[in-house]
């Protein structure tokens, strides 16, 4: 009987604590990298809402004083019909520093019939919104620039299924992207399992999302991929290959354990 009561109050506790983590936790984690540009870090919000229109989420970026912020998509899930609050939240994030963003693979797979009206909501809300294309900031004195990379959607579904997906090569890069430029090149690719093109094509540093820290995260290790596939590596965190950063986001939405949601903040 007594082992009994204990199964129940550890099922309880462990049932408060995923429910605490994934409708109240919002975590800021600080990565060092250099100094004197502060970056902002956003990722795969899909549809979680952090108070009204994402008040608190973006109270807590105004509270960072980013010099920018990068969204590296996943702003939206396939199926929603109600962009309302992405628009709200997207404009609420540009009055705090420019924004800059991509597509992940829920907007690419987006409705047909919704598509204008998500080309619309990010034409409205201001976002620098890159799809295989650049643009140039001053900040401190430093001059970056910024490529978003809009990649075959081959690589995340293939037939309606997770075999024999596509890969990015670095010439796959250079037709897409160009050419790396000389300079300071941040790449925004919301894929991070081809983090070996990206370092040979040249960015300094990359930043992804797409894994959501592996949904699941025991002792730190990465459990599940979008793709069905156990243990993904670049799951969360600051991974280095030859002259770059890469740098993933474990997002902010979709369901999680031990692995709560982030805004990352980086000095670089
Ligand atoms: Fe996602």
């Amino acid at each position: 009987m007594k082992y009994i009561i204990l199964i129940v109050i550890v099922i309880v506790l462990f049932v408060i604590y995923a429910l605490i983590e994934n409708f109240f936790l919002l975590m800021v984690r600080r990565e060092k990298l250099g100094n004197g540009i502060r970056i902002v870090h956003l990722s795969d919000l899909h549809r979680k809402r952090f108070g009204r229109n994402n008040i608190r989420l973006c109270e807590k970026v105004k509270e960072l004083s980013p010099d920018l912020i990068i969204f590296s998509g996943d702003l939206i899930t396939r199926y929603e019909q109600d962009l309302s609050c992405a628009e709200m939240t997207l404009k609420m994030l540009c009055k705090i520093a420019p924004v800059y963003m991509i597509y992940g693979n829920h907007e690419q797979s987006f409705s047909e019939t919704m598509r204008p009206e998500l080309e619309a909501m990010f034409e409205r809300s201001k976002v620098i919104l890159l799809r295989n294309e650049s643009s140039e900031i001053n900040i401190n004195g430093r001059h970056l620039k910024i490529y978003g990379l809009l990649e075959n959607y081959g690589v995340y579904k293939k037939n309606g299924g997770y075999r024999d997906l596509d890969v990015i090569k670095t010439a796959d890069l250079e037709k897409l992207l160009g050419k790396c430029p000389e300079g300071e090149v941040l790449l925004m690719a919301h894929n991070p399992f081809f983090a070996e093109a990206y370092a040979e094509w040249g960015a300094k540093y990359t930043f992804s999302g797409h894994v959501h820290g592996g949904a699941v995260r025991i002792f730190g290790i990465a459990m599940l991929s979008p793709e069905r596939k156990f243990f993904p590596k670049n799951s969360k965190g600051v991974y280095t290959y030859g002259n770059m950063k890469l740098l993933v986001s474990a997002g902010l939405g979709k369901l999680r354990l031990f692995d709560p949601p982030e805004i990352v903040v980086y000095e670089i």
